[in-house]
């Protein structure tokens, strides 16, 4: 037996139950924190504002890491500032698991726009996976609002909203590829 074996399990270990800690979430205590998001996410995390986000089914750790980043100002807009400055990490955890199981909610899109953004989204599905149901720090955009996703990769584009890869990849889109894209992402 290799003398170093059992030595090369203790990190692993502990590693392991760091991360399992890190994860641990409330959606029922989530619930409870989440009666002042439903005001504009819609209850059951459907928005019925095309300018304001659905949340439903979208994936925890991305909502983890906005929350996170509008809470230290990375992330700017007024009204989710305030709201996140006063959530603590056990709170936005649980807020992420609570809108996480809610089920999915499409938004819908324009036919004929969707159809010209269907052939286009291709390059987006290796991030934000094959059905754009996001992946960890990926988001789903499947289902979400046409106006709302225009908006954030025009914020992407113009470097209001910071995030290396989108900023590139937003950069070599225009705003015909952004509307085109937007509805058929919109209408999944
Ligand atoms: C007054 C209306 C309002 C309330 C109340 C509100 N939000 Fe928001 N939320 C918004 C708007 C508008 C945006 C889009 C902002 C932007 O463009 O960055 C947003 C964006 C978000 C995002 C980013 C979504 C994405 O797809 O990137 C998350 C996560 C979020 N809100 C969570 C919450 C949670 C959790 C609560 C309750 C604790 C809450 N919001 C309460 C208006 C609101
Ligand atoms: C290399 C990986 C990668 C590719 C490819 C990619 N994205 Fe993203 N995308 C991301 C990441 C990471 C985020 C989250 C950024 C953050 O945390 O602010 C994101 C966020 C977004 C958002 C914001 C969603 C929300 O809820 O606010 C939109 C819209 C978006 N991407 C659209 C697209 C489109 C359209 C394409 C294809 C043209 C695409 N992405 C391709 C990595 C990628």
């Amino acid at each position: 037996m290799h003398p170093l074996k059992p030595l090369f399990s203790v990190p692993l270990l502990i590693a392991c139950i760091a991360m399992t800690s890190a994860y641990a979430a409330d959606p029922k205590a989530g619930a409870q924190k989440a009666t002042v998001c439903l005001g504009c996410h819609g209850p059951q995390g459907k928005s019925s504002n095309a300018q304001w986000p659905n949340l439903a089914a979208q994936q925890p750790t991305y909502i983890a890491n906005q929350l996170n980043a509008y809470k230290s100002g990375i992330r700017e807009n007024p009204m989710m500032q305030s709201i996140a400055a006063n959530l603590g990490q056990d709170d936005i955890n649980n807020l992420a698991a609570y809108f996480a199981s809610l089920p999915a909610a499409s938004a819908g899109g324009d036919p004929a726009l969707a159809s010209s953004g269907q052939p286009k989204a291709a390059m987006c599905l290796g991030c934000h996976g094959p059905s754009a149901t996001g992946n960890g720090q990926f988001p789903r955009l499947a289902g979400q609002h046409p106006n709302y996703l225009v908006t954030q990769l025009k914020n992407f584009k113009d470097g209001t909203r910071q995030n290396s890869q989108m900023q590139a990849i937003a950069g070599s889109l225009s705003e015909e590829d952004m509307t085109q894209l937007a509805a058929y992402f919109g209408s999944l």
